[in-house]
């Protein structure tokens, strides 16, 4: 992380601070159940069953903004994680120690009526919404405690940027292969009315076989929808590719290698979808 980043003095030093629930008003939970209808209608047939069965299992749909202590409650029970509220950015140890204990820092700020699609930093319903569901699923609770440990372990081979990338094209942007169809599962898609139905329909970006080195070497775009996407097999499958790996070797033989561009498509590439990338070329944002 370029910026050090300072510890609010409300927070403990576990940098996690009271949810607060009580404290959210009226409108902020309109908030909320503003964007739960918009993206249930739209994920009913886009999500993966894993997403859909764990808002289920979790109450989430439910009106107004969870509580974190009553979802920790559900989830401690299904797959022994738990929800904790932190101020915002957390540094990167900090964030893999909780992971690496089962516990999924969110934020607690819910974003303004005005702006329901676009937002700088991740807010609750990003955080919940997008990533609490697939907490339920016991697999995927698996790989998310693993990359917390892997984490702490890249720092040591200086290789946080791989690993990170590995995170953001998975938890965060992630297609899955259910039953022969394309299926959304990455957090960051699933909260985005429009980015759930571009990742899965739109002629413009690539959809490509996950292989974890080719991801790794690839750059991402913070500042609009992605260029590419990379879809698993099953959330098994990514398990046994990511925790079951020795990724030391991997750091090593990485550090010699460029980096991909996010638009890229490589000849070693299993190419789902070539992309047009037409909306690069529109240059469109938002
Ligand atoms: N197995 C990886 C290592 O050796 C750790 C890891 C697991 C990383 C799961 C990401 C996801 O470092
Ligand atoms: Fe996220």
């Amino acid at each position: 992380m370029a910026h050090p980043l300072s510890k609010p003095p409300e927070a403990r030093a576990d940098w996690t601070v009271p949810q607060d629930w009580a404290s959210y008003s009226e409108s902020e939970h309109r908030v909320w159940d503003r964007l739960y209808d918009r993206q249930i209608g739209m994920l009913k047939n886009r999500a993966c069953g894993a997403f859909l069965k764990g808002l289920e299992s979790l109450h989430l749909s439910r009106a107004g903004i969870p509580d974190f202590e009553e979802l920790s409650d559900r989830l401690r029970r299904l797959t022994g994680w738990r929800v904790v509220a932190v101020p915002g950015l957390v540094p990167d140890e900090i964030f893999f120690e909780h992971l690496a204990n089962r516990r999924f820092v969110a934020g607690r700020f819910i974003r303004k009526p005005e702006q329901l699609d676009y937002l700088q930093e991740p807010d609750v319903f990003h955080d919940v919404f997008g990533h609490v569901p697939l907490l339920a699923d016991p697999v995927f609770a698996d790989y998310m405690q693993a990359y917390g440990l892997g984490g702490l372990r890249a720092q040591g081979f200086h290789s946080l940027e791989k690993l990170a990338r590995l995170y953001w094209y998975t938890v965060e942007f992630g297609l899955i292969r259910e039953k022969g169809d394309l299926k959304l599962y990455g957090a960051g898609i699933v909260s985005s009315f429009g980015e759930s139905v571009f990742a899965l329909e739109d002629p413009s970006p690539n959809r490509i076989g996950f292989e974890l080195e080719r991801v790794m070497r690839t750059r991402y775009r913070i500042d609009d929808y992605q260029q590419s996407y990379f879809v698993i097999d099953s959330f098994d499958d990514l398990l046994r590719r990511t925790r079951d790996a020795d990724f030391a070797p991997v750091y090593a033989r990485l550090k010699d290698m460029s980096d991909i561009a996010p638009d890229t498509v490589l000849a070693t590439d299993r190419v789902i979808h070539r992309g047009t990338q037409a909306r690069a070329y529109a240059g469109v944002k938002g």
